[in-house]
């Protein structure tokens, strides 16, 4: 089932998956059947060597670049464990709620390592960030700046920032994944930065202005639009030179390289996708008689995705009139809104069937989930040969699955298992009807 000329976002499934004798899908080397008999479906499972691959194909595109400094953005997929790995790969930390940033400093990040995202960032999550000195803000508008410019003079910091921009530059992606376009929510318009700019280096004594940022949307496929976004941001780094005789020493141009979800899919490989922006950088600055900037990349999705597998066990199943084939699984939107919210696709396999079976079922299925929801419906019209009691693995599920979860219909959230080399170790623990229960009161007039 590998095809080895694909780099790891390039290919729907992770790096270590395979067949074994029984013919049931292994990743990780184990089998997935005896993970699903350990420990139960809905199961995510998560390929470290496939993330390892991921952050070292970013490492070896950057490898000509002096000062790079990648980072992942955590709301793809954070726990501890995913922080820990993270770390352990070099890699910065992005993240985007006081909870996030939490995970961060507890998994052993150094503040200087981590960058605090988001457009309606709270007072309590920027004193978070600046008592944690280091950390760097991502400013996501003029009055973000004026907020933190009064924090960090009631605490007596100077506090890191970079300002987020709205390029204005459109990424071919879904709508809703799209942030670069000029009515985009997150960044700072071009026509207020430079008053922005300027406030910042006005205030020098607690603004430590670092550079600008931008993040044009996610499932990017192709290199031109991030080229676009290296050239805008040579021209502004040249104009606030020019006028502000600041050079800023840091850029961070954002994440969002796709990955594949079927064979169809064919991104930028990250390694090409991570040399070609250094390699931009390094004509679009000098070219312009600026210095190379520190560069910071944050892939979330493609470091992740690609090494997340959810299983399922096939329930009932349903034949209608007309060749309408249901196959209900026991998870659905609740792990993985991705479909009903984007219409995302994804590939499916029978684990326990590998061999000779894919595709080769007279049946047309639509692989359905088991909310209250008629969209709610994770690979539609595939053809497979299953039946009650199946397992169903689905690839390419690491990122934004677990991260968007919920408990829709009170259901408890999957188990989630890192495997590596044989060992398969849970890393979130399934949720139980008492985690459901935990944060319910009874007010006293009904107890
Ligand atoms: N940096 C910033 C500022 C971001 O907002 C994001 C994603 C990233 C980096 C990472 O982007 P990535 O490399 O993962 O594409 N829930 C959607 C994706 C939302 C992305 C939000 N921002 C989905 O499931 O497709």
């Amino acid at each position: 089932m590998k095809d080895n000329s694909l780099t790891v976002n390039q290919r729907v499934e992770p790096l270590t998956a395979a067949v074994n004798e029984k013919n049931h899908l292994t990743l990780g080397g184990i089998d997935v059947v005896e993970l699903a008999a350990e420990f139960g479906t809905p199961l995510w499972i998560i390929c470290e060597d496939t993330i390892r691959a991921a952050a070292q194909a970013i490492w070896e595109g950057l490898k000509d670049y002096p000062n790079a400094t990648p980072s992942y953005a955590g709301k793809a997929f954070l726990c501890l464990a995913m922080a820990a790995l993270v770390k352990d790969l070099n890699f910065g930390i992005d993240v985007v709620s006081e909870g996030e940033l939490v995970t961060a400093l507890q998994a052993g990040f150094s503040p200087e390592k981590i960058f605090l995202h988001g457009n309606n960032k709270s007072l309590e999550e920027l004193t978070m960030a600046i008592s944690n000195a280091g950390v760097k803000i991502v400013v996501d508008s003029l009055s973000e700046l004026e907020d933190i410019i009064d924090l960090a003079q009631r605490y007596k910091r100077r506090v890191p920032v970079m300002l987020r921009i709205i390029p204005g530059i459109d990424l071919d992606t879904h709508d809703h994944i799209k942030t670069g376009h000029s009515t985009s929510k997150f960044g700072i318009p071009l026509d207020e930065l430079e008053r922005t700019v300027e406030m910042a280096l006005e205030h020098t004594e607690h603004i430590n202005l670092l550079g600008l940022h931008a993040h044009i949307g996610s499932q990017g496929m192709d290199l031109p639009p991030y080229l676009q976004v290296v050239e805008l941001m040579g021209d502004l780094y040249k104009s606030y030179k020019d006028k502000f005789g600041y050079e800023m020493p840091h850029l961070d141009l954002g994440g969002g390289l796709g990955i594949a979800y079927i064979a169809e899919d064919r991104p930028i490989a990250l390694n090409t996708w991570a040399r070609t922006l250094s390699d931009e950088v390094k004509r679009v600055f000098p070219a312009r008689g600026l210095k190379l900037p520190e560069l910071s990349l944050e892939p979330g999705r493609s470091i992740i995705g690609t090494a997340g597998v959810t299983l399922y066990q096939v329930g009932r199943t349903k034949e209608l009139a007309g060749g309408v084939n249901y196959l209900s699984i026991d998870g659905g939107m609740a792990d993985n809104p991705r479909p009903i919210m984007y219409q995302a696709k994804y590939t499916a396999v029978v684990a326990n069937r590998m061999a000779n079976e894919q595709n080769s079922g007279d049946k047309v299925w639509s692989i359905v989930g088991r909310y209250c929801e008629s969209g709610d419906i994770i690979v539609e019209e595939v053809k497979l040969n299953a039946k009650r009691g199946d397992l169903i693995a689905i690839f390419a599920t690491g990122a934004y699955n677990y991260s968007m979860s919920s408990n829709y219909n009170r259901t408890a959230r999957p188990a989630c298992v890192l495997v590596k080399n044989g060992k398969a170790e849970v890393i979130l623990a399934r949720e139980t009807c008492t985690d459901l229960l935990r944060q319910d009161r009874m007010p006293s007039w009904l107890a």
